[in-house]
């Protein structure tokens, strides 16, 4: 089989952090790539540096107090050299960022519409209109109930699915070629978990996106990751795909962390896909 390139390739990332205490090594040189239409699972504990990899991304560090270095290429670009003004560009419309608590997303000063529009219209030539109708459209398209009226209403009168589904739709308008999605589903309930994952992988499905799923929780990435890097105290422990990994895990940390998942029997993953189906 013919490998395509990768979308994105992250080499010899290294993250450093000024502290009171002296300089903290929070990501010690980590390799990985991501590809279209795939899902490439992040697991670790709490701690581990999953979140900290996913900003150094995007860049979303504090400069002044956090080193990063290595490589970072976006479709054969290299985005650590980048003028932040066009790293802004970059952000939502190359890759996207779905986090695990939706309301920090927002302002809670304005309206989910005039946000969604505003969002549109950085990334695209629109009128306010067409924005809006392409918002309805996608909010829709997320099953998202009475789209036109959730428009009007502000981020803390929708719950958190609601709001990691509008997450989704401004996803689904910008078609970036890369989603981060950090804990997307970790402050929702078993129901609002599942319909997110849904709609997160019909996204992937439908335009061909490579998604970095993080989570510190094994079914979630059971039930979408094609392959699976696990990090341990900023490093990369292991690395295969999301069978080997469950089948044949190869380090003590990532048996540990198998060992360590009661939700797993609970919430069998055949399971899962039958509901994701339904
Ligand atoms: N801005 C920061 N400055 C210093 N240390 C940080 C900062 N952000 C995170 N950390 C530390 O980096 C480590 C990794 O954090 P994080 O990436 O959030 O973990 P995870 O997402 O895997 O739970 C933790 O020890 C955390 O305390
Ligand atoms: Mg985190």
């Amino acid at each position: 089989m013919v490998q395509t390139e990768p979308v994105l390739e992250v080499n010899g990332l290294k993250v450093q952090a000024n502290t009171p205490d002296g300089i903290v090594s929070l990501v010690r040189g980590i390799n990985f790539e991501m590809h279209a239409g795939k899902v490439l699972g992040l697991v670790g504990e709490s701690g581990s540096g999953k979140t900290v990899t996913s900003l150094a991304l995007l860049r979303l560090l504090d400069r002044k107090r956090i080193l990063v270095e290595g490589s970072i290429r976006l479709m054969g670009t290299e985005l650590t050299g980048l003028k932040l003004s066009t790293m802004q560009s970059v952000r939502g419309k190359d890759i996207g960022l779905i986090m695990q608590n939706p309301m920090n997303a927002f302002s809670p000063v304005a309206t989910i519409g005039s946000q969604f529009v505003e969002t549109i219209r950085t990334h695209a030539r629109m009128t306010r209109n067409e924005a809006a109708e392409l918002a309805i459209a996608a909010m829709e398209d997320v099953r998202l109930p009475n789209a036109a009226e959730l428009m009007r209403r502000y981020p803390f009168q929708l719950s958190g699915g609601m709001l990691q589904r509008v997450m989704i739709a401004i996803c689904m308008c910008l078609k970036p070629a890369v989603i981060i999605a950090d804990e997307p589903t970790t402050a929702l309930d078993a129901a609002n978990q599942l319909q997110v994952l849904r709609q997160l992988d019909r996204l992937r499905e439908n335009n061909g996106t490579a998604v970095l799923l993080i989570s510190h929780d094994l079914s979630v990435i059971a039930e979408l990751a094609d392959d699976v890097i696990v990090m341990q105290r900023g490093q990369i422990v292991e690395r295969s795909d999301v069978y080997q990994l469950f089948d044949h895990p190869q380090h003590a940390y990532t048996k540990q962390l198998l060992q360590a998942r009661p939700t797993l029997k609970a919430r069998e993953p055949e399971s899962l896909k039958e509901y994701a189906r339904a």
